[in-house]
């Protein structure tokens, strides 16, 4: 193991075993058990160090080991790491990547959704199907994109099999990673799109018609982020006539902060 391995392995809090000189007659079990599980936290390491140097979505497919890591630790690449490794709900199983964000920190504006479609597993982006074409194009009418300074991020990071609801227990999983993203992120502003973007980040249940329309703050480790809710492109997609309604939501989310 090399010491940029060591180092991803001490940042992710995961033991590196030394192995001890293996004496005659004695501790040959033990030794052989350090033995496996140095080579598997060396392979850990090695899959780690390699998603840091290209995060390019590709997966370490590893066992539960994300479940004990300390995610304020964590920079963006690092976090992006974890979550191409994490097996905390059952979606680990049926995805073919996960689905961190788009654009880069420190724009101003973020963008929160709902969960990865089929369009999205496959590209590694989030809003890459039709519903992101219409929020790239709603964006673009108020002088935002992905590109320059939005960034954009979803509440699971992992598509649900057939595009079903998020379940809670998925939600919580998922919940310290889109926190630890803000935290790191530090926009000046979330526009969260959809119930599910609205209840995690709001604790509420209401519904989208009652949230949108004022705003709301948004507490991520000692800052208040200020937050308009509207509703969510796939909905727009299927209900034309509420695009009005989201119309209005983008100028209010405008008069509060400047993309
Ligand atoms: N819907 C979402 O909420 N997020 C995506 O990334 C794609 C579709």
């Amino acid at each position: 193991m090399n010491s940029r391995q060591a180092q991803i392995l001490q940042a992710l809090e995961i033991p590196v075993w030394q192995l001890r000189s293996t004496r005659a007659g004695a501790g040959v079990e033990s030794a052989a058990g350090e033995a496996a599980e140095a080579a598997q936290n060396a392979e850990i390491a090695a899959a780690a160090a390699s998603e840091v140097q290209q995060p390019a979505h590709a997966q370490i497919s590893r066992g539960a080991w994300t479940e004990s890591i300390d995610l304020a630790r964590l920079d963006w690449d690092a976090l992006q790491s974890a979550v191409s490794a994490c097996t905390r709900c059952g979606l680990c199983k049926s995805r073919r990547q996960t689905v961190f964000a788009a654009g880069r920190p420190g724009a101003r504006w973020m963008v929160v959704g709902e969960a990865p479609g089929a369009e999205e597993d496959q590209q590694g982006e989030p809003f890459v199907g039709q519903a992101g074409k219409l929020l790239d194009n709603m964006l673009r009418s108020v002088g935002a994109s992905r590109e320059r300074n939005v960034l954009i991020a979803n509440v699971l990071k992992c598509r649900p099999p057939g595009n079903r609801n998020p379940e809670p227990a998925e939600v919580a999983a998922c919940a310290p990673y889109l926190m630890r993203q803000i935290e790191l992120a530090q926009p000046e502003f979330l526009l969260l799109l959809g119930k599910f973007a609205a209840s995690s980040l709001l604790h509420t249940e209401g519904s989208i018609a009652s949230l949108r329309g004022r705003i709301h703050r948004v507490d991520v480790a000692g800052r208040s982020i200020p937050a308009v809710v509207s509703y969510h492109p796939a909905y727009l997609l299927r209900q034309p006539e509420e695009k009005a309604k989201a119309w209005a939501d983008l100028k209010l989310a405008v008069r509060t902060m400047q993309p």
